[in-house]
């Protein structure tokens, strides 16, 4: 049985449906991200509709001492036995001679260094316990880089590697490391990646039926809730009109 679930980038998408998925099954919640009043607003909605507990914080997972800050003192009855590493974003879509350093700053800084900040703070809890279940949201950019998606592509591949590693070296203790790459999935994800550019952002999801991000969480939730001594190594999730990173079946 699930007692609580810590969701990093619980604000909006994937991280947002997770958090739903699994106050429906009973289990209390640990939501981070950098907008609190949307975490807020999420946990309100959750308590009244599901009566579980709700622990809202605010934290940048690039932030590494604020996320130990954050992380190092929980209460002891909302110590998290599953870890969803979700936060994560692309900036820009550019040739890398064109590219934005800062931007590569950013994107290493979340998908990379912020996963490793929090599973740092987590994994001695759940060493202590002899159980617990890390769940890394990949991407199928971590399999198959695209043209112009260098860094975001790395960044994803850097998931993938650091998964795989993490279970390597915790298991003799007993936790699950799993990760979950999705492709296409309509989200804020592609409005963060363009700066705000609704056109842009709208233009990747046209004219084929993309993954909402409820369907990312219900495998998430799939995988979370098999008995304890099987593990999903790894799962690629696409739309239907999904092939590749790349091959999409528009109409
Ligand atoms: N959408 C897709 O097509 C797709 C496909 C494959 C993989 N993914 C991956 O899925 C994950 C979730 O993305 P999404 O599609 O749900 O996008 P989204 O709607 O933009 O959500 C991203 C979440 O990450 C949080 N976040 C970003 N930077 C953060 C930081 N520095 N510190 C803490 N939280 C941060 C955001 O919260 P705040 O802004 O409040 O901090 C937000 O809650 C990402 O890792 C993404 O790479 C997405």
């Amino acid at each position: 049985m699930i007692h609580n679930v810590l969701i990093t980038g619980a604000s909006s998408g994937i991280g947002r449906s997770c958090a739903f998925r699994f106050a429906a099954s009973g289990a209390g919640l640990i939501l981070t991200g950098r907008r609190i009043e949307r975490l807020k607003a999420i946990e309100e909605e959750i308590t009244r509709s599901f009566g579980v507990k709700v622990l809202s914080i605010e934290m940048d997972v690039a932030d590494r001492e604020g996320v130990a800050r954050a992380l190092n003192n929980l209460p002891e009855d909302m110590e998290p036995d599953v870890l969803i590493n979700n936060a994560g974003l692309a900036l820009g879509l550019d040739l890398f001679q064109d590219g934005n350093p800062e931007f590569w700053d950013r994107m290493i800084d979340t998908n990379v260094k912020g996963l490793l900040n929090v599973t740092h703070c987590i994994v001695p809890g759940m060493i202590r316990k002899g159980r617990g279940h890390i769940i890394n949201i990949g991407s199928v950019a971590g399999r198959e880089v695209y043209a112009k998606g260098n860094v975001y592509c790395a960044s994803k591949a850097a998931v993938d590697s650091i998964t795989r590693a993490l279970r390597m070296d915790l298991l003799v203790h007993g936790i699950r490391v799993s990760q979950i790459a999705p492709g296409a999935v309509e989200t804020e994800f592609s409005v963060v990646r363009f700066g705000g550019d609704l056109e842009k952002a709208g233009a990747v999801y046209n004219g084929f039926q993309p993954l909402h991000p409820d369907d990312v969480a219900e495998v998430v939730h799939y995988a979370a809730m098999l008995p304890p001594h099987v593990n999903i190594n790894d799962l690629l999730l696409m739309p239907t009109a999904q092939a590749s990173a790349t091959q999409i079946n528009r109409k």
